[in-house]
């Protein structure tokens, strides 16, 4: 142990038991029970532990990492904006993440927004519901088919990659757009085409984001872009709500986009009021990760980080830009 007794602080309950395994040999301040801790709070919290595992919901600032003790943070998120990376990096704090656990849970997920938004399944929901379905017509609720329709994928990660490959059961043609083009051997598999953003917009029925919030990222869909996309298509964002422009997206939804399906938000909890009066929208709390044992697995990833960094070993999923030593 690098330590004697590392004070690490859980900012949340976390699903299964995975805190189990810091035994007698750590000392764990939870949060559980009690509700967010703002930024003061959690600069006062970081003054004290040696370690952190965090949500995605905790911005982990400047102000915050100012005058911190801690030298780890296990962010309990594949995605990990909320951390001022560059001010760790410079203050030798380690940051990991929870990859590769998650991806077909997100996957799925974005799918089930997929499926939903085109064949508008809430709108169905509350027909039924609501006592207004009549019996079988032939134009009750017509949808969006996707057998032979194109997919965008933006950001051919793993995710991207995850989607990509439930594209193919539904027999849809794959194009994506990315930083970087894959290659051929990893295109091959989904006859996946490498094109623009521009290009992607004009030619995807279903456009579905997969890549990180980044400076590049913010706000990449804006108004031009979301009405050069193609008319009736699809928007699906279970990535990060600050990739697109949240008023400009309710006002393509009116006239140019046929349905949108949201995971995430750019001011989350809040949803912008004129997204919450479309009805061809679908809406969910950020859940793309939520099931049972992804959950459960991230929990036990962000505490096995933890304790190989107090072993004095590298933790495994440290941050890629930490591994690379490169900071942005
Ligand atoms: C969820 O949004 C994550 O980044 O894991
Ligand atoms: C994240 O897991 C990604 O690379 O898509």
């Amino acid at each position: 142990m690098l330590f004697k007794k590392p004070s690490i602080l859980v900012t949340s309950k976390l699903p299964g038991n995975a805190l189990e395994a810091f035994g007698e040999d750590y000392k764990i301040k939870s949060l559980a029970g009690k509700r967010a801790p703002d930024k003061k709070e959690l600069k006062k919290l970081f003054a004290k532990a040696d370690g952190a595992i965090t949500l995605l919901s905790d911005q982990i600032d400047e102000t915050v990492l100012t005058g911190s003790k801690v030298k780890i943070i296990a962010n309990y998120a594949v995605g990990y904006n909320n951390i001022d990376i560059k001010t760790a990096s410079e203050k030798n704090i380690l940051v990991t993440n929870t990859p590769d656990v998650l991806t077909d849970a997100t996957a799925d997920l974005a799918w089930a927004l997929i499926l939903s938004a085109a064949r508008r399944i809430p709108e169905g929901e509350k027909i039924v519901r609501s006592g207004k379905f009549k019996g079988w017509a032939p134009e009750l609720l017509l949808g969006m088919d996707l057998s032979h329709k194109t997919i965008g994928i933006v950001g051919m990660g793993r995710i991207g990659r995850a989607v990509a490959r439930r594209a193919l059961a539904f027999g849809m043609k794959i194009v994506y757009a990315d930083s970087r083009r894959l290659l051929p051997s990893e295109e091959e598999p989904y006859g996946a085409k490498f094109v623009d953003l521009e290009t992607l917009l004009k030619d995807s029925d279903i456009v579905s984001l997969h890549c990180p919030l980044t400076d590049e990222t913010r706000r990449i869909l804006g108004r031009d872009r979301l009405f050069s996309m193609r008319k009736g298509a699809v928007l699906i964002n279970t990535a990060r709500g600050p990739i697109v422009d949240e008023e400009a997206l309710a006002e393509a939804l009116e006239s140019h986009l046929f349905a949108a399906g949201l995971d995430v938000y750019e001011k989350e909890p809040e949803v912008h009021p004129a997204l919450l009066k479309m009805k061809n929208a679908v809406l969910l709390p950020h859940i793309g990760s939520a099931g049972r044992e992804t959950r459960e697995e991230m929990a036990r990833m962000a505490v096995n980080n933890i304790i190989a960094f107090f072993d004095g070993k590298v933790p495994p999923n440290l941050i890629p830009e930490q591994v690379t030593g490169v900071t942005h």
